[in-house]
């Protein structure tokens, strides 16, 4: 039947099918992204500037996608990447991601903007959790977080360093999108529109920005924009001393998430980080910018040794993460390949996204002749 999340067999049928089911503002926040967009269609259109070359009669009967990333053993070199809000998108929201990446042995991001708490999801998840944390004005604030990570036992932490000031999404602007969402004529009709999703949204817990609720009340009760928000509440000031700082508070695995040059890779070693995530917050940021994939060669060579380099945004095919992988990556991630997802089922959405990826991962790894992913290198790689 045309609408169900069984029929979804990747990445744009998902789309489809959240356009469907979410309120015009609620899916653009999602969908959209800074100025013209140009960079966000660029993360996926680079890893189509190269070509994978097999090998064959490679006997790939058994197959070991699992890579190690940030001190942790993933069951497959895709994971979570941290996104905010989710429980605006479906009421399952965090809870029926970390329940997928739980089952797929894999890494799951949450969010500073997360909409259920760090200790429910130490409590339910039992995978590797990765705390992304936003330098808030309020020093008290960011510290709780890390604290509360501490305590809870997370894994990692990823300090997100390229949303200094909000991105100009336009989307944004143009539908008035804000969390939580403003109660307006237009978001109103939006909302009639989408009953299903207005009685689960307005009948399930209440919405909250769970880390920060307590601290401010700007996104959880104060309606306002993610633009603004970044660009009100993050600290401008952070710098390099900062990060520095986070990371001896943290002790643990630490990440640097946004790096996109090799200077700030080299200094990302520096100030002791563990992995770096090369992104540009899928396109939400600074458009113009290079994609990930693109960048990732240049950085691989320069710190791939001495620190766990991560590729993220724009990947949409299991070949994608094969090609970042064949590169040097350790692993790959992404947000809207899941929220799109997550937006059009819940956890059985989320359950089949990821199940479609792994599936495609290891079909990919089959044609390619390779049983486990450290047989891929540039070898298995041309550029045209
Ligand atoms: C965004 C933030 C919240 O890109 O990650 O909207």
């Amino acid at each position: 039947m045309f609408g169900s999340v069984d029929k979804c067999r990747n990445t744009e049928d998902f789309r489809k099918l959240a356009k469907r089911r979410l309120p015009g503002p609620i899916f653009h926040y999602i969908d959209g992204a800074a100025d013209d967009e140009v960079t966000y269609k660029r993360n996926t259109e680079a890893f189509e500037k190269c070509d994978l070359v097999p090998n064959v009669l490679a006997g790939v009967d058994k197959i070991d996608m699992s890579t190690t990333v940030m001190g942790q053993k993933l069951e497959m070199p895709l994971y979570f990447a941290p996104t905010a809000l989710q429980r605006l998108f479906h009421h399952e929201g965090e809870r029926a991601v970390g329940k997928v990446a739980e089952k797929f042995g894999t890494m799951f991001g949450i969010s500073s903007l997360g909409t259920v708490s760090i200790e429910e999801i130490a409590n339910l998840v039992d995978t590797p959790k990765l705390f992304q944390l936003y330098v808030h004005t309020d020093k008290g604030l960011t510290r709780d977080m890390i604290d509360r990570c501490k305590e809870a036992n997370f894994q990692g932490l990823a300090l997100t360093v390229d949303t200094i000031v909000g991105g100009n999404r336009e989307r944004d602007l143009h539908t008035g999108f804000t969390s939580p969402p403003r109660l307006t004529l237009k978001s109103l009709l939006s909302f009639a529109l989408h009953p299903n999703w207005a009685f689960n949204h307005y009948t399930h817990s209440r919405f909250e920005l769970s880390q920060l609720k307590d601290w401010i009340p700007e996104g959880s009760k104060v309606s306002l924009s993610i633009q603004d928000y970044f660009t009100k509440m993050l600290d401008q000031s952070m710098d390099w001393k900062a990060a520095e700082e986070i990371n001896k508070y943290w002790g643990k695995e630490f990440a640097l998430k946004g790096i996109m040059s090799v200077e700030d890779a080299k200094r990302a070693i520096d100030i002791g980080a563990t992995a770096i995530m090369i992104s540009n917050h899928g396109g939400r940021q600074l458009d113009g910018s290079r994609s990930p994939f693109d960048q990732l060669a240049e950085i691989v060579d320069a710190v791939g040794d001495k620190i766990d380099v991560i590729c993220e945004g724009g990947i949409r095919r299991g070949t994608h993460v094969l090609k970042a992988l064949s590169l040097g990556a350790k692993a790959c991630s992404g947000g809207r390949m899941y929220l799109y997802a997550l937006a059009a089922g819940g956890q059985k959405g989320v359950d089949k996204a990821m199940s479609n990826l792994k599936n495609e991962i290891e079909r990919d790894m089959k044609l390619m002749g390779v049983s486990s992913i450290d047989q891929l290198s540039r070898k298995n790689l041309r550029f045209r």
